[in-house]
């Protein structure tokens, strides 16, 4: 456990600086123990090319829950060549994905929120909690504008469910600054951005948006704003 006096010191160290500082200040003070999370998603992208430019030998991890889009597999494909690193891939328990799926079915999701968190649980939470072990640190992409559920997010905090600290570079960065760094750096992305998708997590669970939505209406549309977390953020 990390004192909050430090997180909150770092926090208002922070606070003005740019990604890259932050990125730089972590990544050497937690020099192998500190990991990213890649949905890869727009935000994850620019941090992968930010963490590569620092330190190409840091972890970077992606949670396939079995059920994401081709194109999402074909753009971590894309990117471990561009960057020449290996995108560590993690996957659900064989076991319980069987076990779910034969007491609930296949699409389970759709018929309840708590089926919709098991499914959640069984396919990232657990893999998250592997991917995390033995490290102090995570990466994540994170954005204060992306929801209600998020607007209230520092740079730095303590992930109390995983028991590591979690620093969150682009907080601060609005939609717009994302995609003009992707433009400015010609950072890979997924062609579904171009087809009305947003946020992009599991394909049965995604819809493309309309131009007035927001960014995250798209990801499990069918429940109200409040309960749209996975719980790889918030339970
Ligand atoms: S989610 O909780 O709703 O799925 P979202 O897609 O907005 O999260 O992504 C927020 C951050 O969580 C990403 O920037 C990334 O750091 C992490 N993340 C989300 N999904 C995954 C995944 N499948 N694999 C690894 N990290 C992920
Ligand atoms: Fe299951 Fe949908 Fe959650 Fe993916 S997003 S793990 S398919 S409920």
């Amino acid at each position: 456990m990390i004192d909050p006096k430090t997180i909150e010191s770092w926090n208002g160290l922070f606070e003005n600086q740019s990604p890259e500082t932050v990125l730089r200040f972590f990544l050497h003070h937690f020099e192998g123990r500190i990991a990213l999370a890649s949905s890869m998603g727009p935000e994850d992208q620019v941090l992968t090319q930010m963490t590569t430019a620092v330190d190409p030998k840091t972890e970077i991890f992606t949670l396939d829950t079995g059920r994401l889009f081709q194109e999402t597999y074909d753009l971590i494909d894309r990117t471990s060549k561009k960057y020449k690193t290996r995108i560590r891939v993690l996957f659900p328990e064989t076991k319980e994905v069987e076990e779910m799926v034969s007491s609930k079915g296949i699409n389970l999701f759709f018929d309840s929120v708590g089926n919709r968190k098991l499914c959640c649980s069984v396919r990232k939470l657990k893999p998250l909690a592997r991917a995390l072990e033995g490290f102090d640190a995570w990466i994540t992409g994170l954005r204060k504008e992306q929801s209600v559920t998020r607007n209230h997010l520092n740079i730095v905090e303590w992930d109390d469910a995983n028991g590591l600290l979690k620093i969150n570079p682009l907080i601060n960065w609005t939609e717009q600054g994302v995609w003009d760094y992707i433009e400015l750096k010609n950072i890979p992305y997924s062609p579904l951005h171009q087809k009305g998708f947003s946020s992009i997590g599991c394909q049965p669970c995604t819809r493309a948006i309309e131009k007035e939505e927001d960014v995250r209406a798209g990801r499990w549309w069918w429940e109200n704003p409040e309960t749209k977390e996975c719980g790889l953020h918030q339970k």
